[in-house]
C-alpha cells in the first residue's frame, strides 16, 4: 500500500497512427500535465502507409521532457512518478532483428492496403484449408474468422507480414536466420523503452494481439493453425500478458530510467476502459484517425453477422477474466480532416473544419464516402473507393467541408445498426450471456435504443467540434455525450497502470471499483431533426455507399 497518496503520480503514453502524446494523471486521474507531437507519415505508393520505427520513441521522448517540464515547474519531482501505462494504435506491423534491435523495414500502418490484391489469393487458399475452431471443422474466411473474429482484410497484421516476408530480403535473412522478431506498435515501445537488444522485453497484450489474425480468441493465445496458414514463425511473436501489471522499467539513461510500465492495452481498448464502460452493454466511439466504436460483451465472445470484428477489451490483471466487444471500425474519422487541410488545402487547421461547416445549413445534396483505402465495418470492401457525389454549381467548400464531418457521423450510424442487430441476437440466444451478473441482465431488460444505447459515449480529437457532435446525435436520432477531458485513451491506460500500482483507490480484481475514479464532466448532444429527416438524409447515404463499392479492380 502506498503510504502518501498526495505525493503520487502516473504517466500514460498513447502513441496514435497521426500523433502521440504523453500525460501525467495525479491521484484523482485528473491531468497534471501533457504534450503532442503530430508524426510524419510516409505513402510511398497510392495505398502504403508507413511510419519510420525511430520516431515512435524519439517524438514520446520529446512529450515527456515537454511534460516533465510542466511536471517539475509546478512543484514536483520526476520520483513522484510512480508508473506508467502504454497505449497505442494496433495492427501497425513491425519486424525486427533480435540481434540488432533494428527494423527490417518501415513500421506498415493499418490503414495500409498494399496488399489489397492478395487478399484474393489468401481467401482462395483459405477455401481448401480446414480450421479447428470450437464450432467444428470450418473451411475457408468463415473459419479465420470462427478463430479470430476477424474478416480477412488489409487491416490485420497478417495480411500485411503476407506482404513482408514475400517482399523484404532482410526478412528473409533474419527468419533464416532465426533472429526475426515481430510485434505491433505496443510491443516495439515496450523492447525500446526496456533496453532494445540489451534486454529488451517482448511482450504484447491481448487486445493487440487479437488484431494480428494470428490468436484464438477462445483459448486466448496464439494460434499455430493460423501461422501456419500465415506461413508466420511462431518463435518471432511475442508473450502476451494482461493489461495491467508490471512489465518492466525504463532502461537506463532513459529520462524515466527505472519507473515502472505497468499497463499495456490497444488505444481503443483503452478508450473503453477511460470511459468506464466496464459493463456489459456499455459502448463508447473514438474519433481519432480513424473512428471506432466498441461495446463491452463481457466475458462472451459474441459473433457478428452484420459486419462488426470480435475483439478482446481487455483483462484487469495477471488473475483478471478477459472481456470482449464487438466493434465498428471506421478507417477514417479525423484523417478525413486532415486530408481537407494537407490534401486539399481548403482548411489551415482541423478545427476550421466545423466552423465552415456551421455555415451551411446543411450539405447541398452532397455526399463524401471517405473509403480512401477501402471500405471497413460495417461494409468490409477493400474495392470500394473514396467519393464525392452530389455535387452541382451551387457547391462550395463550406458543402465539401460539412459533408466530410457527416461521412464518419453516416458510417457510425452504419455500425450501430449493425451493433443493434448482432446485440439483439446475442441478447436472444440462450447460450449468449452465461456469465451476466444479475445486474447486467437487469440493464439488458431495460428500455433500449440502437443496441441498447440511449447515449453514446464518445471521446478523441474531433469530438472537439460541437458542429460534429451535432450532426452525429441528429444522424443516430440519440443522445452523444462527451467528457470534458476527451482523451479517454491515455486516461484509460494511466487508469490500467494505477491499477497495477495500487494508486487510484480502485481494485483490480474489482473493476467496479474504477467507476469512482475520476468522475468526468459532460457535455450532451441531444437530435435536433425529425426522424424522417433522419431517415431520408441517410438514404442518401446509403446510396452513396452503394456508388462507391466495388470501384477499384
Ligand atoms: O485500429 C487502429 C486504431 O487503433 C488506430 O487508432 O486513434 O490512431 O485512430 P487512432
Amino acid at each position: 500500500a502506498v503510504a502518501d497518496h498526495e505525493t503520487e503520480f502516473i504517466g500514460a503514453i498513447d502513441c496514435g497512427t497521426t500523433s502521440c502524446r504523453f500525460y501525467i494523471f495525479d491521484q484523482w486521474a485528473d491531468v497534471v500535465a501533457h504534450h503532442q507531437i503530430e508524426f510524419e507519415q510516409l505513402h510511398p505508393e497510392p495505398g502504403w502507409h508507413e511510419h519510420d520505427p525511430s520516431i515512435y520513441c524519439a517524438e514520446i521522448d520529446k512529450c515527456i521532457e515537454a511534460c516533465l517540464e510542466q511536471f517539475e515547474g509546478k512543484g514536483h519531482s520526476k520520483d513522484q512518478l510512480k508508473g506508467v501505462g502504454i497505449a497505442t494504435q494496433r495492427e501497425t506491423t513491425l519486424l525486427w532483428d533480435r540481434q540488432t534491435g533494428e527494423p527490417l523495414y518501415n513500421a506498415v500502418a493499418w490503414p495500409d492496403a498494399r496488399n489489397a490484391s492478395n487478399i484474393r489469393d489468401i481467401r482462395a487458399r483459405a477455401e481448401s484449408t480446414k480450421f479447428d475452431t470450437p464450432d467444428g471443422v470450418i473451411v475457408g474466411e468463415e473459419g479465420i474468422r470462427r478463430l479470430t473474429g476477424l474478416p480477412l482484410s488489409t487491416y490485420f497484421s497478417a495480411t500485411k507480414w503476407d506482404w513482408l516476408k514475400e517482399n523484404v530480403e532482410e526478412v528473409k535473412e533474419a527468419r533464416k536466420r532465426g533472429t526475426l522478431m515481430a510485434g505491433t506498435v505496443d510491443t516495439w515501445l515496450v523492447y525500446q523503452f526496456t533496453g532494445g537488444k540489451d534486454g529488451g522485453i517482448h511482450i504484447t497484450d491481448a487486445s493487440n494481439a487479437c488484431r494480428t489474425l494470428l490468436f484464438n480468441l477462445h483459448k486466448q493465445s496464439w494460434c499455430q493453425q493460423l501461422c501456419d496458414f500465415f506461413d508466420f514463425p511462431p518463435e518471432a511473436l511475442p508473450e502476451v500478458v494482461s493489461n495491467s501489471e508490471v512489465y518492466g522499467v525504463f532502461r537506463k539513461g532513459h529520462l524515466l530510467e527505472g519507473v515502472p510500465i505497468a499497463g499495456l492495452i490497444g488505444d481503443q481498448q483503452a478508450a473503453l476502459v477511460g470511459n468506464k464502460c466496464l459493463t456489459k452493454g456499455d459502448a463508447k466511439q473514438t474519433y481519432g484517425t480513424g473512428c471506432f466504436m466498441l461495446y463491452n460483451t463481457g466475458t462472451d465472445i459474441v459473433k457478428s453477422t452484420h459486419g462488426l470484428v470480435t475483439t478482446v477489451a481487455y483483462k484487469m490483471g495477471k488473475e483478471g477474466p478477459l472481456h470482449y466487444a464487438l466493434e465498428g471500425s471506421i478507417a477514417v474519422g479525423g484523417s478525413s480532416v486532415t486530408w481537407l487541410r494537407d490534401n486539399l488545402g481548403i482548411i489551415d487547421h482541423p478545427r476550421e473544419a466545423g466552423e465552415l461547416a456551421d455555415e451551411v445549413p446543411d450539405t447541398g445534396g452532397v455526399y463524401f464516402v471517405t473509403g480512401f483505402g477501402g471500405l471497413f465495418a460495417p461494409y468490409w470492401d477493400i474495392r470500394a473507393t473514396g467519393m464525392l457525389i452530389g455535387l452541382s454549381t451551387f457547391t462550395t467548400k463550406h458543402h465539401i467541408v460539412r459533408a466530410t464531418l457527416e461521412a464518419t457521423c453516416f458510417q457510425t450510424r452504419a455500425i450501430l445498426d449493425a451493433m443493434s442487430k448482432d446485440t439483439a441476437l446475442a441478447t436472444s440466444s440462450s447460450s449468449s450471456a452465461p456469465n451476466g451478473t444479475s445486474e447486467e441482465k437487469k440493464k439488458e431488460g431495460e428500455e433500449k435504443g440502437p443496441a441498447g444505447l440511449k447515449v453514446l459515449q464518445v471521446d478523441g480529437g474531433m469530438t472537439g467540434s460541437d458542429v460534429t457532435m451535432q450532426l452525429q446525435a441528429d444522424i443516430l436520432g440519440i443522445d452523444v455525450r462527451r467528457p470534458t477531458m476527451r482523451e479517454s485513451t491515455v486516461l484509460g491506460a494511466a487508469l490500467l497502470a494505477g491499477g497495477a500500482l495500487g494508486l487510484f483507490g480502485w481494485d483490480l480484481s474489482r473493476p467496479e471499483t474504477l467507476q469512482k475514479v475520476n468522475r468526468l464532466k459532460v457535455s450532451t448532444f441531444s437530435p435536433r431533426i425529425t426522424e424522417e429527416e433522419k431517415e431520408w438524409k441517410y438514404a442518401g447515404w446509403v446510396r452513396a455507399v452503394d456508388r462507391a463499392r466495388g470501384w477499384k479492380t
